[in-house]
């Protein structure tokens, strides 16, 4: 049986991937800042501040998974907050690293998350993992930070590694999605700003089994673009979301003003444009279970995952 160790595992993409893993006859193993003594999987603990990590953690590991890093969208992005951002993935990368680098009998692989945040905002632009990455905003600056130091993992351990720059996750368990759904019960859907901006969004199923294929398949290496082939602007996907999910409410923008007084220079989380597109993937010939929107939201919806 092949062992998986997932740092940030307990978060709404690990635990999804982590149940997946299991189903295919993965051992699964977590990587998280406290033990949980209910915690569904045997976890080993780090402290990326400190730098420090359980002696045993990469014992008989074949493959590392790194979803770890403080919620973009958790809170105003103070200066503070903004250094948890950042350091929260280029520490944990680094100590994982160092472990690597540490362990007696290395894993087969290092994947980790990354996210479409590295683009900027680019109006209508189509965006592939060959475009030139953002120069812009502090989505980008983390985000190319976060890689900086995924690409020193590779560098540091001669591991084959993968990076998947994720776009918006669909569930209903966490992300964006159950703010958008919130409203619906009081008839209104909004959309943020004009509407205009480009959302690249993914299925849950689709992303954890992205993981799965890059662990199996030694031809994936490097930077993939984690959306499906369909973005759509924040207005047209809301009034999808709206009618996929049999609802009537009213589709209303919040306007850009009142978004950068709320949320300050975080409101770029829902303001920027992103059109991505996976062309690494589509060429690697992966298929997209999720590929439509509609499907996708009354799948989720439907499970409840
Ligand atoms: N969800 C999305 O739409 C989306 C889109 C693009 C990119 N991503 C990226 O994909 C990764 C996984 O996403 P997710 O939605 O599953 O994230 P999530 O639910 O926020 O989970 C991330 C995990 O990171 C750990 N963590 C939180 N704060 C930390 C800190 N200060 N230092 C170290 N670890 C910390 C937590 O695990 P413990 O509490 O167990 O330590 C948490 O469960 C993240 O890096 C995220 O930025 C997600």
């Amino acid at each position: 049986m092949e062992k998986v160790l997932i740092a940030g595992g307990t978060g709404l993409v690990g635990t999804h991937l982590s149940q997946l893993l299991n189903e295919k006859g993965y051992e699964v193993v977590h990587l998280s800042r406290k033990k949980n003594p209910n915690a569904a999987y045997p976890t080993f603990v780090w402290d990326t501040k400190k730098g420090t990590i359980e002696e045993e953690a990469l014992q008989g590991v074949d493959y590392v998974i790194n979803l770890a890093g403080a919620g973009i969208a958790d809170g105003l992005w103070t200066t503070s907050r903004k250094k948890l951002l950042i350091d929260s993935r280029v520490k944990g990368a680094e100590l994982l690293a160092k472990a690597i680098q540490d362990s007696v009998q290395k894993p087969k692989a290092y994947l980790s998350a990354a996210a479409i945040g590295i683009y900027g905002d680019r109006a209508d632009e189509v965006l592939t993992e060959d475009s030139a990455i953002g120069t812009e905003g502090f989505m980008v600056k983390c985000c190319q930070e976060w890689e900086d130091a995924i690409e020193s993992v590779t560098e540091r351990t001669g591991l084959r590694t993968v990076a998947f720059r994720i776009g918006i996750v669909l569930s209903t368990k966490g992300g964006a999605l159950p703010k958008m759904l919130l409203p619906l019960n009081f008839f209104t859907a909004s959309y943020f700003g004009t509407g205009e901006q480009w959302y690249s969004w993914i299925h849950i199923d689709d992303v954890a089994q992205f993981f799965i294929d890059a662990m199996e398949n030694e031809q994936m290496e490097g930077i993939y673009n984690a959306t499906t082939p369909n973005p759509l602007t924040n207005k047209d996907l809301t009034k999808r979301m709206v009618k996929a999910l049999d609802k009537k409410a009213l589709v209303i923008p919040a306007p850009t003003a009142a978004l950068r007084l709320g949320m300050g220079e975080m409101a770029d989380v829902v303001l920027n444009s992103n059109k991505v597109l996976p062309k690494r993937l589509e060429e690697q010939g992966v298929s997209f279970q999720f590929p439509t929107f509609e499907a996708a939201v009354k799948d989720v919806v439907a499970r409840g995952i």
